[in-house]
């Protein structure tokens, strides 16, 4: 068993709960502390320690660590692209303030890696938007991809300046069935394969072809914990890897669905995200991941809505 006493802040979102649990099963289930502003999500209950923290108090995220010991942070809380635009202000206040807190910790708590999400959401609608390269312009256009990309130099700036080891990946549009997606541009992708064994129809709020870099979970929470585990010299950017696995419209996921739902119809009602879709890239390069610490993605979309179906339906209890 490994010595690192984990904090994961934002422990009950989409990404959070998986993590925990996988990084739970790696590292033992105390030495995984997790916390949100949130009551405990069930999957959680009885797996390991929790405690109720807003990533916004400094203090208390502080005693903390102190308390327990913590010697890495997975800073997980946030808000997205979609909640980030109804109120800006409250999105930049709380994605870029938790950062900052959580590296000045780092440094003062001498903490040895610390982990933060970015997103396929710094990019814009002036960056090239098939296969984005790593390094390309860089002009995003929604709070949540403003505060993203500062983050991204602010853990740069900290690993530079303090020698700070601090990771990131550019996170694609995630799809997972245990734990539930919220405020995103790319929820569509989760909402339509609960839709679909519910009611047999869906209707998008992205029109039939627009593309997005999309991952299953299962992926993104293996490339995280091979990312933070991978050795330092590895880490030839302190900037956030780009991440891929696939890119499909929401006519494309349709069509898939039908495969094993033959009755299934789509229909399309774009509402204010498709201008956030529009400015966003349609794939992803992710070789520099591929080339610095071995990136591989398994899932796509075909094996991917065949594993979804079935957990869903499980989950669901839909004969
Ligand atoms: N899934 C995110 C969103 O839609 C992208 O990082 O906001």
């Amino acid at each position: 068993m490994k010595t690192e006493k984990i904090l994961i802040i934002g422990a009950c979102g989409q990404i959070g709960v998986e993590l925990v649990l996988a990084l739970r099963k790696l590292y033992g289930a105390a030495n995984v502390v997790a916390t949100d502003i949130r009551d405990e999500h069930p999957l959680l209950t009885g797996t390991g320690p929790y405690y109720t923290l807003n990533a916004m108090d400094a203090a208390g995220t502080h005693a903390l660590v102190k308390k327990e010991n913590i010697t890495q942070i997975y800073l997980l809380a946030a808000l997205l692209s979609a909640t980030g635009e109804k109120d800006p202000g409250r999105a930049w206040d709380i994605n870029m303030q938790s950062l900052i807190q959580v590296l000045d910790l780092g440094v003062q708590e001498k903490l040895t890696r610390i982990y933060w999400p970015s997103s396929i959401a710094v990019f814009g609608p002036t960056t090239p938007r098939d296969n984005t390269p790593q390094d390309t312009i860089v002009e995003p256009r929604t709070v949540y991809g403003i505060s993203k990309y500062a983050g991204e130099l602010w853990c740069q700036y900290y690993n530079q300046r303090w020698g700070l080891d601090v990771r990131s990946l550019r996170y694609p549009g995630l799809i997972s069935w245990k734990s539930e997606p919220g405020g995103g541009t790319t929820d569509y992708a989760v909402e339509i394969y609960h839709e679909a064994l519910k009611n047999n129809t869906y209707t998008s709020f992205l029109s039939e072809h627009t593309y997005l870099p999309m991952m299953y979970m299962d992926d993104a929470i293996r490339g995280t914990i091979e990312l933070m585990e991978a050795p330092a010299e590895q880490m030839k950017t302190r900037m956030a890897y780009n991440l891929a696995a696939m890119s499909f419209s929401p006519k494309e996921i349709a069509a898939e669905i039908t495969k094993h739902l033959p009755d299934f119809t789509i229909k399309y009602a774009p509402d204010f995200r498709q201008q956030i879709a529009d400015g966003w890239p349609k794939s992803i390069d992710d070789s520099t991941a591929r080339l610095h610490w071995g990136w591989q993605p398994e899932f796509t979309l075909g094996n991917m809505t065949t594993d979804m179906l079935k957990h869903l339906k499980e989950k669901m209890q839909v004969a």
